[in-house]
């Protein structure tokens, strides 16, 4: 039986890694997703024209800090869908330590971290999910009902280990304070929206990933496995079922939750 039948879901940065994973997950539990990111990916788009009913899902261009293009945004899926049942936040900046990212990750200790970038990822990372969030209740609100996740990082939990991004070729690399930051609201912005609305029908979770495996270095997999319990990198597919009791009715007691799915990364 399909988990989701017939839940609209509105998911952020859905053609990144972890997005294009669960929307096309929730999809196969029957949800109708609108697929919002500042950059479309055209050929996954061709893809999913092929697989599923154009009446079931949508594409959104939609840059998260914008506020015109997120209302904009939020209008479109409500005439194509009739609802918004489910806000997924998952848009963001971060610097990936995977082989094609690594040319992009500023090296920069922390005391020389430029600030732009630092202001670059809080206004995307924390100021676009607050207004995404914010577009999204009044549509909930008055719908009388909502469901939102948030996608957090163990990094909004816990400080990095440096020794991770050490690949032992003289250079150490270092996950930059910018990401640090701007995931660390995270799990209070969840158990803030949590209690907010908890009167008015609106729940708000979070979800903590960690390490999602894609294409990275032999040097960065061992220096993970090292720090890691289950002493390897997640699978993207390993996220499914954590998404999917978030948007599902299986969890209907939840609200505030900081659900870990980081192979017990923080657990030590
Ligand atoms: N990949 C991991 O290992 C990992 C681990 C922990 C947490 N996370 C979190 O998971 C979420 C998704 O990560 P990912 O690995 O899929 O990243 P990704 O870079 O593959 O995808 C992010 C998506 O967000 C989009 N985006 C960026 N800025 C935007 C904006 N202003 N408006 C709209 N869309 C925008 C990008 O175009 C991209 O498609 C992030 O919140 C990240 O912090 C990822």
């Amino acid at each position: 039986m399909q988990k989701l039948k017939g839940k609209t879901i509105l998911f952020t940065g859905a053609f990144g890694l972890i997005g294009k994973e669960i929307c096309t997950h929730y999809m196969n539990e029957g949800a109708r997703v609108a697929w919002a990111d500042i950059r479309i990916d055209y050929d996954t788009v061709a893809w999913l024209q092929t697989h599923f009913n154009e009446a079931d899902f949508i594409v959104v261009e939609m840059d998260i800090t914008n506020e015109q293009q997120v209302a904009d945004g939020i209008a479109k899926i409500v005439a194509h869908f009739g609802t918004l049942d489910i806000l997924v936040n998952n848009a963001a900046i971060d610097a990936k330590f995977d082989k094609t990212g690594m040319s992009q990750v500023n090296q920069s200790r922390f005391e020389n971290y430029p600030l732009d970038l630092l202001r670059r990822s809080v206004e995307v990372n924390l100021t676009g999910t607050i207004i995404v969030t914010q577009a999204a209740c009044r549509q909930m609100l008055d719908q009388g009902y909502g469901n939102i996740i948030n996608v957090a990082s163990t990094y909004s939990v816990v400080a990095p280990n440096q020794d991770l991004y050490d690949f032992g070729q003289g250079t150490q690399n270092y996950k930059p304070i910018d990401y640090i930051a701007s995931k660390s609201f995270i799990p209070n912005f969840t158990r803030y929206i949590a209690t907010f609305y908890a009167k008015n029908n609106i729940r708000c979770n979070a979800v903590v990933p960690h390490g999602i495996f894609n294409n990275h270095d032999e040097a960065f997999l061992t220096n993970f496995a090292k720090l890691s319990p289950l002493q390897r990198m997640a699978n993207r597919e390993e996220l499914r079922g954590p998404f999917t009791l978030l948007a599902s009715d299986e969890s209907t007691y939840m609200t505030g939750s900081v659900l870990m799915v980081d192979g017990g990364w923080t657990a030590w």
